[in-house]
């Protein structure tokens, strides 16, 4: 049976943290969906279409064999819902400092309990990625400070755009 990944996330914008997981989760499964979701609590920066055409754009640079295994959904409403829809059997996350802990541990336990046949698996941010949030990122790009380490060019450019600089 094939088995089938989530990658979930607001991906407002993507950054190369996001692209490192990607990188690596689709390693483990036959397939993996990065579901780009509408209903994340938050106000983003970018409309669901433009954060999904932003990640779209990221996997041209991935191993041609590894892009045919990876697509970008956007998906409104319970994750888990999105997720058995799919077919999937994981959820992906990405863990980089303590900080993150609760909030994905809190959130892991209140998937598995709407959810108990999908795991959700953390994988931990790289040490170059470590430090990196997509909220930092636009606060630092709003502020006029240098991003270009932290996001593609395509995304640099989405962000200037986005902050008329
Ligand atoms: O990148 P983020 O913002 O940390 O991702 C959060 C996300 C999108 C995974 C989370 O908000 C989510 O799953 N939203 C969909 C709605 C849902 O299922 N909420 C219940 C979570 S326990």
């Amino acid at each position: 049976m094939k088995r089938i990944g989530i990658y979930p996330g607001t991906f407002d914008p993507v950054t190369i943290g996001h692209i490192d997981i990607i990188r690596r989760a689709v390693q483990t499964v036959d397939e993996l969906v990065i579901a780009v979701a509408l209903d994340t609590g938050k106000t983003p920066l970018f409309d669901l279409e433009d954060r999904a055409k932003l990640v779209r754009a990221e996997l041209a640079a991935l191993p041609a064999a590894d892009q045919q295994r990876c697509r970008v959904e956007t998906f409104s409403g319970l994750l888990m819902h999105f997720a058995e829809a799919q077919g999937a059997g994981i959820i992906f996350r990405g863990l980089r400092a303590i900080s993150d802990f609760e909030y994905e541990v809190q959130m892991a336990c209140l998937n598995r309990k709407l959810n108990d046949r999908i795991e959700t698996v953390f994988l931990a941010a790289s040490e170059h990625t470590q430090f990196i949030s997509s909220r930092f990122v636009k606060q630092i790009a709003k502020l006029g400070g240098d991003v270009s380490s932290f996001v593609s060019p395509n995304v640099l450019s989405h962000l200037k755009a986005a902050f008329e600089l």
